[in-house]
């Protein structure tokens, strides 16, 4: 094989809608070789255009290659053929809130990925859409989640993108004299040595549609204790964009992350707040009662 033909993916599309057609009426699987963003092209077809007529139904739309793959609060997300597995799954959804859905589907993608840990899962959800596996050096980021929403015919759709790392990748201008050498992704590899990006697909997508499914239906309560079984973040000191600083305690049945401050306790729902941990801080004191 020569870079010009590369070895052809195998994907297993129609399993995948075997599994997933009976809960999905209308449901269709697609793969593209190339595309900029599968959650920008679903949107694009869920409105139409000119010569092209909405596509409302529900799809999974997987690429081999994003061009311009998006992540959340306006990120790149970066994925390479046959290294990554990246697809979006389109569909009309009315749950009662929104509130906790990456939540509910980070916990799918996780438990379908690594379905009976022996000890503690090595996939850990970081609120509120991140997939981390803990490595011997530490934990990585092994994926995301972007969930966009739009209306067609005023039924609300749901857009849920996800981004896995299957191989391991060398980082790309990495500089080894740099002082704090860049920190490679983790991949699902790392956690099962003979995984590809189709069999993944095929481990993921139709627990995530069952998952999408439930969430409609009884929103994100089915998945809470779950979600804080991989909490990454839970009993550690984190600070949020926002500058508020303090010690995570697990998220509400809503799928709010709270955090312990000096000031009291804080609930963090906005999509527009992130959250990371504080390196080697120990949790912070609670305040007295
Ligand atoms: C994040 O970590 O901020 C979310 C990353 C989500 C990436 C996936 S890849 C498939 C889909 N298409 C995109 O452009 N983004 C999502």
């Amino acid at each position: 094989m020569t870079a010009s033909s590369p070895c052809p993916l195998r994907w297993p599309a129609e399993a995948v809608w075997e599994a997933a057609a009976p809960l999905l009426p209308g449901f269709s699987v697609e793969v593209l070789p190339e595309i900029d963003s599968t959650n920008s092209e679903l949107m694009r077809r869920l409105k139409g255009g000119p010569g092209r007529p909405p596509q409302p139904e529900p799809l999974l739309l997987v690429a081999e290659q994003q061009s311009a793959g998006r992540g959340r609060l306006g990120r790149q997300w970066q994925s390479r053929r046959g290294d990554s597995l990246t697809f979006s799954l389109g569909l009309p959804l009315a749950p009662a809130g929104w509130s906790g859905l990456s939540l509910a589907v980070g916990v799918a993608v996780a438990e379908s990925l690594e379905p009976a840990p022996l000890g503690a899962p090595r996939i850990r959800l970081k609120w509120p859409n991140d997939l981390w596996l803990a490595t011997p050096d530490g934990e990585r980021k092994l994926g995301g989640i972007l969930i966009e929403t739009a209306s067609w015919g005023g039924v609300r759709h749901a857009v849920i993108g996800v981004g896995l790392n299957v191989r391991p990748v060398a980082l790309p201008g990495a500089d080894p004299a740099a002082a704090l050498p860049a920190v490679p992704p983790g991949c699902l590899q790392a956690l099962s040595a003979g995984l590809d990006a189709p069999a993944a697909l095929l481990a993921v997508a139709p627990a995530l549609v069952r998952a999408v499914l439930a969430f409609e239906h009884s929103g994100f309560a089915p998945f809470a204790a779950r979600f804080a079984a991989r909490d990454a973040l839970d009993g550690r000191a984190v600070q949020l964009s926002d500058g508020t600083q303090g010690t995570a305690r697990g998220v509400g049945q809503g799928g709010a992350l709270r955090v312990q401050t000096a000031s009291g306790p804080v609930e963090v729902t906005s999509a527009e707040v992130s959250v990371r941990p504080v390196p080697g801080a120990p949790a912070a004191p609670e305040p007295p009662c």
